[in-house]
């Protein structure tokens, strides 16, 4: 017969892996044949003293083998309960509450990726500017009404430090760090001292565009922006150039698109004129060039830029620019769709 201790190894020893090396455990350990039972048999032939300490001793064993046979049931069980909640494919989904892109966002990267197909590249560059990146170099003269304050916000701090009032500085930032060939898109934020109207914020975006090389022309610049109208706006856009004009650019233009809404037959949006304006733009004035350090006998270039707010107006008939700032949850929704 094998000794107590023997028995107590094998409980412990014993691999219990499946419900099959349980029943097997059960069958060797637990049930009336057992090993374990045969030595409570033993009992009635023992003295009243010896009886009791054996007793006790077999008892710890039936105990010890009870309890490994109980927790690893419980442990199985477990495991198929959370097994089964897993694998209930009919519970409801649990409804997870996705947010949406900024209209304003959905346009910048729409732009952006249009001109990046073409070879442009994106840049930024900061909001508060000094006055040379945003109107000395830019050929504004000493006059200009945007050096006033009631056209630009300036920063107390310093009277030659302001909120730029165009992305054009980033023209100027450009060309002050790379040579020609250059082909930059520069989305970001502006700002101007104006009363907040339906039309009007006094922060908006703009995209501006940058291309400088050798012998670039004012034909090159019109079939970039045809190219790029029609992939915004569809290929049945039409565009068309309106002189201009602008300190920085020689000559300037500005960019009308026919009407999106009523296709150039006329309607509110386009005030009856079958035209929509979306940009300024023109050649870079050789001026700017100098300024920033190229030279304006060997390169030209053309430069553009767009105002966001009006082209996502254009685009999803919105007749008023300040729900773009509130942030209504029930307008941004919307754009949900327009995010993937
Ligand atoms: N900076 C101009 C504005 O804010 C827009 C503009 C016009 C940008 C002509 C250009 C340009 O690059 O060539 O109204």
């Amino acid at each position: 017969m094998k000794t107590i201790e023997e028995i107590r190894k094998e409980i412990e020893a014993f691999q219990i892996e499946n419900a099959e090396t349980l029943e097997q455990f059960r069958l060797q350990f637990l049930t009336k044949k057992s090993e374990i039972q045969a030595l409570f048999a033993e009992l009635k032939n023992m003295q009243p003293e010896e009886r009791k300490a054996f007793g006790q001793i077999i008892n710890e064993l039936k105990n010890a083998a009870t309890e490994r046979f109980n927790s690893f049931k419980e442990i199985s069980e477990m495991q198929t309960s959370t097994r089964q909640q897993i694998a209930d494919v009919t519970r409801p989904a649990q409804n997870v509450e996705v947010g949406s892109m900024h209209p304003i966002s959905i346009m910048m990267n729409q732009v952006r990726r249009i001109f990046e197909d073409i070879g442009f590249t994106a840049v930024t560059g900061p909001d508060v500017e000094d006055d040379w990146h945003v109107f000395t170099a830019l050929n504004f003269p000493e006059e200009h009404p945007a050096r006033d304050m009631q056209d630009t916000f300036f920063i107390d701090l310093h009277p030659d430090v302001l909120l730029r009032t165009h992305t054009s500085s980033l023209q100027v930032r450009t060309m002050e760090n790379q040579k020609p060939p250059i082909r930059v898109i520069c989305p970001g934020r502006v700002f101007r001292n104006e009363a907040i109207t339906s039309r009007a914020h006094c922060i908006f975006h703009q995209v501006e565009g940058l291309y400088v090389a050798e012998s670039v022309s004012f034909a090159d610049m019109k079939q970039t922006l045809l190219y790029f109208a029609q992939r915004m706006f569809g290929p049945e856009v039409r565009i068309r150039l309106r002189p201009s004009y602008f300190p920085f650019t020689e000559p300037s233009a500005e960019m009308d698109i026919s009407c999106n809404i009523c296709g150039g037959a006329g309607c509110n949006l386009c005030k009856h004129t079958g035209w929509v304006e979306i940009l300024g733009c023109g050649m870079v004035d050789p001026n700017v060039l100098d300024n920033c350090g190229i030279d304006s006998k060997k390169y030209s270039g053309f430069a553009f830029g767009l105002g966001i707010e009006r082209m996502t107006m254009l685009k999803y008939t919105t007749n008023d620019i300040r729900l773009y700032f509130e942030n209504d949850v029930r307008f941004l929704r919307q754009f949900k769709a327009a995010t993937k």
